[in-house]
């Protein structure tokens, strides 16, 4: 075997590994809960996660520092193109800075959801969002992992809760933290950023035509936690896995 041929055949041994290993694909508008889900689920199953709205999050960070304009696509497509993040044991850096707090402010959020918009930025990260497909399975938490990123995923979720419920969340766990907030702003933000994710036209906030809707408005995260174990476990005895 020459070393292409062996280059070839260890390619088209990981693209067979990708392709069998399961992947649970949560999508949901902002502070739906999907993130607290994914991660109970993952540690459940002793899945990889992927939370992909942190490398959107990394991206308009690097924006805002680089004071790269945030309607330019060109220029935002290039830093997403070269962005230069690592994450380690639950730790997030750009550019060899732990940026793992920062990128949680709201205005990183609304920066993110400002760059999201661009085609380019979002095939820039697509590659690096499918390489967190690795055994024995991946939860991959978004708004477009059960239509884009991973559409033949095992089970796809759409985790969806009002926005006054959201809104209330968001203002606990900002609280929690020690921030003084209003919660009409919050509720204002998260309206505008749903309008802005949902109206875009590239990778909408949407069901999937295959996802199961979990509302979580009145359920609590252990019991959104079951559905999702329930739904998979049901997915993978009709593959016969
Ligand atoms: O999930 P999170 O609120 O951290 O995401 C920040 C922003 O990144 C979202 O408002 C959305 O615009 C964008 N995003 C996206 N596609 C994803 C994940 C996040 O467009 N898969």
């Amino acid at each position: 075997m020459t070393a292409s041929d062996q280059g070839r055949a260890s390619a088209s041994r990981e693209t067979l590994e990708r392709g069998s290993t399961p992947v649970i694909a949560i999508d949901g508008p902002a502070a739906s809960g999907k993130g607290t889900v994914a991660l109970g689920v993952a540690d459940q199953l002793g899945f990889h996660y992927l939370e992909s709205g942190s490398l959107y999050r990394l991206v308009g960070l690097a924006a805002l520092q680089d004071r790269i304009a945030l309607d330019d696509e060109e220029r935002v497509a290039e830093a997403a193109k070269g962005l230069e993040a690592a994450f380690d044991g639950g730790r997030i850096r750009l550019r060899g800075a732990d940026v793992t707090d920062a990128i949680r402010s709201e205005a990183v959020g609304s920066a993110a959801s400002r760059v999201a918009v661009f085609p380019a930025v979002r095939t820039a990260l697509l590659s690096g969002q499918r390489a967190f497909r690795r055994p024995p399975g991946l939860v991959a938490e978004g708004r477009d992992m059960g239509t884009v990123v991973f559409p033949d995923a095992l089970v796809k979720i759409y985790v969806t809760a009002t926005p006054e419920a959201r809104a209330m969340r968001r203002y606990n766990q900002l609280i929690e933290k020690g921030n003084s907030v209003i919660i009409e702003g919050l509720l204002r933000d998260i309206r505008e950023r749903d309008a802005r994710d949902s109206a875009r036209a590239v990778a909408p906030l949407r069901v999937a035509a295959d996802a199961i809707v979990l509302d979580t408005t009145d359920m609590t995260i252990g019991e959104s936690v079951v559905f999702v174990l329930e739904k998979y476990r049901a997915a993978i005895g009709k593959a016969g896995r």
